[in-house]
């Protein structure tokens, strides 16, 4: 099937239209597709009859003008990705088609956007779900898969869909990793070759911790010092949170010994140099 690239809503929803009895399968991202974005859309090509992937990188979400600006793109790039991954549809709308200039309505979850990126990224998550919603709204998919690498948001939207009553199945899909273990994040081509090595820690440190988990560990502030000691120990990295959580309402587990069954996620955010990196592991279930 060849690949159709459309821009506005409009276009989108008349592409759509042969398919709206069929399950279809959406995949949004920011673009500057990797394979990781890659197994998303695979994914959404398996499992559905038709696979629609957004790239838009959404003014809304960024609290850092700066960041919005230095945001990696490659448009030509990001076809040959997606088509080679299998999607049908292509959705690659700009600002103009997102956001009438008179946009006045955000949707807000609140509580579980509170801490880990909420905390020093403010207003980020309420980008982060209105466009969601809208992007939703647009192709009414069957499925959406989301990357667990972004662990917070994908519990956001969850809760999102679920509290709005929105008719689409959210898929979680792993986290896929370099082979020395970095997650891939559209942000790494803007590390170093020494902050690429510096940022090794983030993965290695949430490995150890699974180990130590799987060993017996259950003292949540010995797993969270033990990463944050191999973390401090690099150079060119600061730490902006290392948090041990509940998987499914993400408080902070800090002083707790936790119990048979209890599930955790050591989620990480480190300044690597300039770049800004996140990292989780679910340590009672590292592989899920
Ligand atoms: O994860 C991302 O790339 C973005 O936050 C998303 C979900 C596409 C919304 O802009």
């Amino acid at each position: 099937m060849t690949m159709r690239i459309v821009q506005s809503i409009d276009e989108l929803r008349n592409a759509l239209l042969p398919f709206r009895a069929a399950q279809i399968g959406f995949a949004p991202t920011m673009g500057f597709l990797h394979q990781g974005h890659q197994t998303l859309f695979r994914r959404a090509a398996d499992e559905n009859s038709i696979a629609v992937a957004s790239v838009f990188v959404n003014p809304t979400q960024f609290n850092d003008p700066a960041d919005l600006e230095k945001y990696p793109r490659d448009p030509y790039g990001d076809t040959v990705r997606a088509r080679e991954a299998g999607i049908g549809i292509l959705w690659m709308p700009e600002p103009r088609h997102m956001y009438a200039p008179d946009h006045t309505t955000t949707v807000s979850v609140a509580r579980l956007t509170h801490g880990l990126c909420g905390a020093t990224r403010p207003g980020h998550f309420d980008g982060v779900a209105t466009v969601v919603t809208k992007l939703l709204n647009a192709v009414q998919p069957t499925r959406a898969y989301f990357g667990q690498k972004d662990f917070q948001q994908l519990a956001v939207i969850r809760r999102l869909v679920r509290d709005l009553d929105m008719p689409v199945q959210i898929v979680g899909v792993p986290t896929v990793r370099e082979p020395d273990g970095l997650a891939m994040s559209s942000r790494n081509v803007h590390l170093s070759t020494s902050e690429r090595q510096s940022a090794l820690a983030l993965s290695r440190a949430l490995f150890a911790a699974a180990r130590s988990w799987e060993q017996g560990e259950r003292n949540v502030d010995r797993l969270v010092s033990d990463v944050t000691a191999t973390v401090t120990a690099e150079p060119d990295l600061r730490i902006d949170y290392i948090n041990a959580v509940d998987p499914d309402d993400l408080h902070d587990l800090a002083g707790l010994t936790l119990g048979h069954g209890r599930g955790v996620v050591m989620a990480l955010a480190v300044f690597c140099g300039k770049t800004r990196l996140i990292d989780n592991l679910r340590l009672d279930a590292p592989n899920a």
